[in-house]
């Protein structure tokens, strides 16, 4: 790997020192990347030594201290042409551009690099949600194209970089056992679940615009469907991986296509978490009661392909919920015939790949340990390991190695907003109520997956 410099657009931020710096630091810290230097750029009057304080500490005690002693800071208008030709003409090597900023500034940002000749190898990292719906998207890709090749273009989904949901390729490619089963002739349902205790957590300004629909659904919980879904590909190479999720994201589309009946929105309302008193959605500081933003959404679709068709994948997110659930379950069709003289059980088998805590478990029926002609349930589970990198650092690795595989495809981004336009369609139109729940519940009563 060659002297390369990592400028972060948006250094300031909340994103960046949460996520961003500490997946970069433990990245750094396997000494994967040598010689990086690492320029923050925004709009605050910061100076490098301020910079330099916040990197370290996300960093952690002795991570990386050449980088830390090197990073420089300079303040910057992003969607200035004349500052941002100032910040790549600070880089070291070729450049890795991160915007680390709300979707309407990243456009406006990259709008302003056209005006520069961009050095060979200059790579764009872009966060999610990429653009805020189709139209947008398309509008972003067209100027990305404009700046450097595709290979070059980096959609980050931080899910991608979780090992649990990489490992999803092992746990089916890698063995006889479950692929074979994995189609509509066995499978009666495929749940993704991403029900977590955080609510707001001082997020107004981008989640009030976004929503748990797009802040989740659009993006991290299709990703997995694609990943639960996809035909085996031959190598996980960027253009062979890439182009087997974007065969099934291509097949995909609201269930019976009734945008309406195959969705569910709600927000909390006041309630207790963890023994803190919470205060309704509506209430929180920033948020526009009257823009309706929900902060549970649901969506079943339908992967409509000769493998999938009629298996309705139910994908679900909420926000301040009391019992976190972070899981995909695939469920079995019942056996075609269960002996007459065996009974007692009517659980259906279930597959379940937890995304926090990470494991695996297999609930299936069996002749009981009293009566051997008593069926009942068991689950055979397995940890899944952590993982070397967080999900950030894994995704910078892809970066710096001129990687894209863990990235998401402009084609694939728009496929994604083309799943969901629909049903924000039928939601502005009113055809579905916004429900609520107490935060600290488990969500509102009408439900699509019970
Ligand atoms: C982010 C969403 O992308 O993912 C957040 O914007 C969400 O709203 C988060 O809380 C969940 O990811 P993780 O990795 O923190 O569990």
């Amino acid at each position: 790997m060659t002297d390369q410099t990592l400028i972060i657009l948006g250094a300031s931020g909340d994103l960046t020192a949460r996520l961003l710096l500490p997946g970069l630091g433990a990245l750094l810290a396997t000494g994967q990347v040598p010689g990086l230097t690492l320029i923050g750029a925004a709009r605050d009057d910061w100076d490098s030594s301020r910079w330099r304080q916040r990197v370290a500490e996300s960093f952690g005690d002795g991570v990386a201290t050449d980088v830390v002693e090197r990073a420089r800071y300079l303040p910057t208008d992003v969607t200035s042409a004349d500052d941002l030709r100032r910040v790549l003409d600070a880089a070291e090597g070729p450049a890795a551009i991160f915007f680390a900023l709300p979707p309407a500034v990243t456009a406006r940002a990259c709008d302003a690099l056209t005006e520069l000749d961009l050095p060979e190898g200059t790579r764009l990292v872009l966060e999610k949600p990429f653009g805020i719906d189709g139209d947008a998207a398309s509008a972003l890709n067209r100027v990305l194209a404009r700046l450097v090749p595709e290979e070059r273009i980096h959609r980050v989904d931080h899910f991608l970089g979780k090992s649990t949901v990489l490992n999803i390729l092992g746990l089916r490619f890698a063995n006889r056992i479950f692929e074979p089963v994995l189609d509509a002739g066995h499978i009666a349902s495929v749940d993704i679940v991403f029900d977590e205790a955080l609510a707001l957590e001082g997020r107004a300004g981008y989640y009030d615009h976004a929503g748990a629909l797009a802040d989740m659904i659009q993006s991290h919980l299709l990703q997995i469907l694609a990943l639960l879904a996809m035909e085996a590909p031959t190598t996980l190479e960027a253009a062979e991986f890439r182009d087997r999720k974007a065969d099934v994201l291509r097949s995909t589309r609201p269930f019976s296509d009734d945008p309406a009946a195959c969705s569910r929105r709600a927000r909390y309302t006041a309630g207790e978490l963890d023994g803190r008193k919470l205060p309704g959605y509506a209430e929180e500081p920033g948020v526009e009661a009257s823009r309706g933003t929900e902060t549970l959404a649901e969506l079943v679709v339908t992967v409509d392909n000769w493998r999938w068709a009629g298996v309705p994948f139910r994908l679900r997110s909420g926000k301040a919920i009391g019992s976190s659930r972070k899981e995909a379950v695939i469920t079995f069709k019942r056996p075609p015939r269960i002996p007459d003289g065996l009974y007692g059980c009517d659980q259906p088998d279930r597959l379940r790949i937890g995304f926090g805590p990470d494991r695996l478990a297999l609930d299936f029926n069996i002749n009981g340990p009293g009566d051997p002609f008593e069926l009942d349930p068991v689950s055979l589970e397995a940890a899944f390991g952590p993982g070397d990198l967080p999900p950030y650092g894994e995704v910078l690795r892809g970066v710096f190695d001129n990687d894209p595989t863990l990235s998401v495809r402009g084609d694939t981004a728009e496929q994604c907003w083309r799943i969901v336009e629909p049903v924000v369609a039928a939601w502005r139109a009113g055809d579905v109520p916004l429900l609520e729940y107490p935060a600290g519940s488990s969500g509102p009563e009408d439900s699509l997956l019970t």
